[in-house]
């Protein structure tokens, strides 16, 4: 999960971070009081989770109330990169003197952890890391030893920070390791980390990015920081009913057991409906190993929800569950969902107790079900079925 500008800086605060006082505010008239609370110059910034906010005209300064007001009205409702900004962040003004950069993230492909920073701040780092290479410094950071103080040194004299200012933004590099860990964050950036006026190193701005695996069991207070209004609402139903449910933006609605296979059912899918006007899998939507008649219809349930889905492939290897609980699960799904299953099913049963489960599904016969002995030939079904 990503959290929204002033979530990471309510996180920020919490560790020590040095941050600006900021207010969330969701209309014109609570920007006006929130400038009014906050005194000064302000800064009215949209809250999305995308970046370059600045550049779309989603970060304006405010020189009184009625200025906040007024940017207020410009940002809400702005679309940036296809986010339209429903919130904003009222912030003190700082008085900037230098901006820097600052990330410490999970780096997948060595199995270790990453920090990148410069003390070129000020310009998009992806353009920074592209343009000026040698401006950007990575260092790697063992997850057991972690940033300390004289690893925090390390990373600002790479980056190029003079000596006088090395030691101070090496404690706030440090308070920033210790978000990322003590959050069970998998990526945490300041752009900008600015120094002030008055020689204060300040975070201003952050995106922070959690590891969703470790919010379930470790973290509980994660699960507020939600946005449950932005989620897909299918996805957002889906996951209330335990489901590892993804939307995509096709015709034919696909549920399988194992990531593995589910991933192969797509590019199945794919690949046959070229062949069909082009349909495409709505979903990914993996059922697991139990397949029981409940999750089944909880699965079938979400899938048909989708105004999108034309038709549905089942596709489900029976390994350890056996193929007649499955079918039992899909006929009793049917049953349960009875007149809202209003489009055509393709079932492809393979592995455990196959004949019995065939049996089973050709028994009852469903009008809506097809069922398919391979999986080429179920996807080749299921996407005809999906470009009629
Ligand atoms: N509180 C503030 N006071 C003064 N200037 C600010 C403040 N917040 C932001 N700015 C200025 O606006 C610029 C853009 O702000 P910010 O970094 O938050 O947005 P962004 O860079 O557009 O977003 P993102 O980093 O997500 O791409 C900053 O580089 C800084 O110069
Ligand atoms: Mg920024």
């Amino acid at each position: 999960m990503d959290l929204y500008e002033y979530q990471a800086r309510d996180m920020f605060e919490k560790y020590g971070v040095p941050v600006l006082a900021g207010i969330v505010a969701d209309t014109p008239a609570e920007a006006r009081a929130a400038a009014e609370k906050l005194g000064g110059v302000t800064v009215v910034k949209a809250q999305v989770k995308t970046g370059g906010r600045g550049k779309a005209g989603g970060v304006k300064v405010a020189k009184t109330p009625d200025d906040a007001e007024a940017a207020a009205e410009a940002i809400l409702g702005l679309d940036i990169k296809g986010h339209v900004v429903k919130r904003l962040m009222v912030a003190a003004g700082a008085d900037i003197q230098q901006e820097y950069y600052f990330s410490v993230l999970l780096d997948r492909s060595n199995r270790s952890y990453l920090s990148l920073s410069s003390y070129e701040g000020g310009m998009e780092i992806e353009q920074l890391a592209e343009e000026r290479p040698d401006a950007l410094a990575r260092v790697e950071v063992d997850p057991i030893e972690g940033i300390t103080l004289e690893k925090a040194t390390e990373i600002a004299v790479a980056a190029k920070f003079p000596a006088e200012l090395v030691d101070k933004v090496a404690p706030v590099f440090v308070k920033l390791y210790e978000v990322y860990t003590g959050e069970d964050a998998t990526l945490v950036e300041v752009n900008p980390l600015v120094l002030t006026g008055s020689g204060e190193i300040v975070a201003l701005d952050g995106k922070v990015s959690l590891d969703d695996n470790a919010s379930e069991v470790r973290h509980h207070d994660h699960e507020a920081l939600e946005d449950k209004d932005a989620a897909d609402p299918l996805e957002a139903k889906a996951k209330a009913a335990g489901l590892n449910y993804v939307k995509l933006d096709g015709e034919v609605g696909i549920i399988g057991n194992g990531a593995g296979l589910v991933m192969s059912t797509l590019d199945v899918v794919a690949y046959a409906g070229e062949n069909h006007s082009g349909v495409k899998p709505a979903n990914f939507l993996d059922i697991g190993g139990g397949a029981s008649a409940e999750i089944m219809a909880a699965g079938l349930d979400v899938i048909l929800g989708d105004p999108q889905v034309k038709s549905v492939f089942v596709n489900v290897f029976g390994g350890i569950t056996s193929c007649v609980a499955v079918a039992n699960g899909i006929v009793k799904a049917l049953e349960i969902l009875g007149d809202s299953a209003t489009k055509p099913l393709v079932v492809r049963l393979d592995g455990n107790q196959v004949e019995e489960g065939r049996a089973i599904l050709a028994a009852a016969a469903h009008p809506l079900v097809t069922i398919a002995t391979g999986m080429d030939e179920g996807a080749d079904k299921a996407a005809e079925l999906a470009s009629k």
